[in-house]
């Protein structure tokens, strides 16, 4: 079986929840779920085949604290091979010119370093003026809004699982 982590960096807790909502929903594949504030050197994320990543989006645009203190240990992280997805929490109306922009700077850390990116998202369905995390016309991984659209949460996560399942586990 493939070993697979959601990492995740959270100011309030939001991400927190979200990431553990996401391990829910894939329970079959064990995944382990790891707060970035804890990650001390590049080979936790040398550990696992799949690495499902999450932030919250701080400042104007900014990533979260903890993901931008331990972001050196990503980029120097040897991830070749690797299957890669993003999750993105986020808030499209208050933040509508930086939406889930976080999200957006850890794809930009991971790309071209021999990772399989998966985890798209169609951006129908979300309304918001300019994202870091679109590219190509869609989400890099899957948005979340607990600000604005907190009954969409479930549905997003659920559906964003069901399409990749046999990518990520
Ligand atoms: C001061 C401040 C700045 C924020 N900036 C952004 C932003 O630029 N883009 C965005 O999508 N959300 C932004 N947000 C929304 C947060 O990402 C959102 O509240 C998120 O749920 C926080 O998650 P966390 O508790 O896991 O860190 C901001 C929130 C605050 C309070």
């Amino acid at each position: 079986m493939k070993k697979v982590a959601i990492i995740y960096g959270s100011s309030t807790g939001v991400t927190a929840d979200i990431a553990d909502r996401i391990r829910g929903e894939m329970y079959e594949a064990a995944p382990t779920v790891i707060d970035v504030a804890n990650v001390g050197s590049s080979a936790v994320f040398e550990e696992y085949d799949v690495l499902i990543l999450g932030t919250s989006t701080w400042g104007s645009g900014d990533l979260q604290d903890d993901w931008q203190n331990k972001i050196s240990l990503l980029s120097n992280a040897n991830l070749s091979g690797k299957t890669v997805a993003f999750f993105g929490i986020g808030d499209s109306s208050t933040f509508s010119e930086t939406f889930v922009a976080g999200m957006g700077t850890l794809y930009d850390t991971v790309k071209g370093k021999g990772v399989v990116l998966v985890g798209s998202v169609a951006t129908a369905g979300y309304s918001y003026d300019n994202s870091l995390a679109e590219v190509a016309g869609e989400l890099v991984g899957v948005a979340i809004d607990e600000a604005n659209e907190p009954d969409q949460t479930e549905t997003r996560i659920k559906s964003w699982i069901s399409s990749y399942k046999n990518r990520i586990a």
